[in-house]
């Protein structure tokens, strides 16, 4: 399976993501695992995931083979399930959320750490600083290896990567190919030394995927019109998540090394989503 190596921690090159599957998140990062996935990504806000059941599943596997990543979500982006005081400073949300995450994956540890998005669409606000700040500290404890943003825009991450004292190693976004696969936010990923972690990749982009240019390249390459958007994303860079359901999907979804995209498909895609 493919792998990289983000500032000295070994990632491996396909997340299986954990949202919306309520009932089923047990089973299905149990048959994850199987199928060969170590990396997953949940967050401590119990609207769209189960992370204490992300737990369970993995529970009993040896830490050292998983890359578990978790998130801080503010108070806007919760329900009345809340993992900390409502009425607590934002630096003390963020330790109280990180301490129950860290007890329902049963580990000491999580190796990436993802503030699940800013709390204004433009700029930064200083409750966005202080969750950085107190993130920063687990860094510092060691108990979160690699922090992470979610929900950026460019601007957003310049902000955040010049006001950082550690700076962010990922930023996980909604993907659009319409938006030339986020192409502003990677460029700057790229020079800020930041792995772009991308979702939605086939939900976002049905139309783009239906273009005749992917029926020629599943035809040159063997591979699904799912399995050319993740090889297009790992060639490209990215990080991608996938969330399936389906065990032949799962399959599917981590077996983008038995075929390569050439430069010029590489390119064509990236053009794919353009009005
Ligand atoms: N930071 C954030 O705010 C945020 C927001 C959204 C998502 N995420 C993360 O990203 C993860 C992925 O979310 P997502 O939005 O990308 O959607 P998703 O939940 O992964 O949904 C992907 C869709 O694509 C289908 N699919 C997957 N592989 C396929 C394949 N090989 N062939 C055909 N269909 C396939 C799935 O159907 P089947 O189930 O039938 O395969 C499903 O309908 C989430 O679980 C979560 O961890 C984060």
């Amino acid at each position: 399976m493919i792998e990289r190596t983000v500032r000295g921690v070994r990632v491996p090159g396909v997340m299986y993501g954990t949202a919306w599957k309520e009932d089923r998140t047990q089973e299905l990062v149990e048959e994850a695992f199987v199928t060969g996935y170590r990396a997953f990504d949940t967050a401590n806000q119990r609207k769209h995931y189960h992370e204490a059941a992300v737990g369970e599943a993995l529970r009993g596997r040896e830490r050292g083979q998983l890359f578990l990543q978790t998130k801080f979500t503010h108070r806007a982006g919760q329900d009345h399930r809340l993992p900390y005081d409502a009425v607590a400073p934002i630096g003390t949300q963020v330790e109280q959320s990180f301490g129950s995450s860290l007890a329902h994956l049963h580990t000491t540890y999580v190796d990436a750490y993802v503030l699940h998005g800013p709390s204004t669409t433009r700029g930064l606000a200083p409750e966005d600083v202080d969750a950085w700040r107190a993130m920063e500290r687990l860094h510092d404890t060691g108990a979160a290896h690699l922090l992470g943003v979610s929900n950026v825009t460019r601007d957003q991450l310049e902000q955040l990567c010049g006001l950082a004292r550690v700076p962010p190693a990922f930023v996980q976004n909604r993907c659009h190919a319409t938006r030339g696969w986020d192409a502003d936010v990677r460029a700057l990923c790229r020079r800020r030394d930041v792995t772009y972690q991308g979702f939605s990749l086939l939900t976002a982009n049905r139309a783009t995927l239906a273009r005749p240019l992917f029926d020629e390249v599943m035809h040159r390459t063997g591979g699904t019109r799912e399995q050319i958007v993740f090889r297009f994303a790992v060639q490209v860079g990215m990080l991608p998540l996938t969330g399936t359901s389906s065990p032949q999907h799962m399959r599917d979804d981590l077996a983008i090394d038995d075929f390569e995209l050439t430069e010029r498909e590489v390119e064509a895609i990236e053009r794919a989503g353009a009005p």
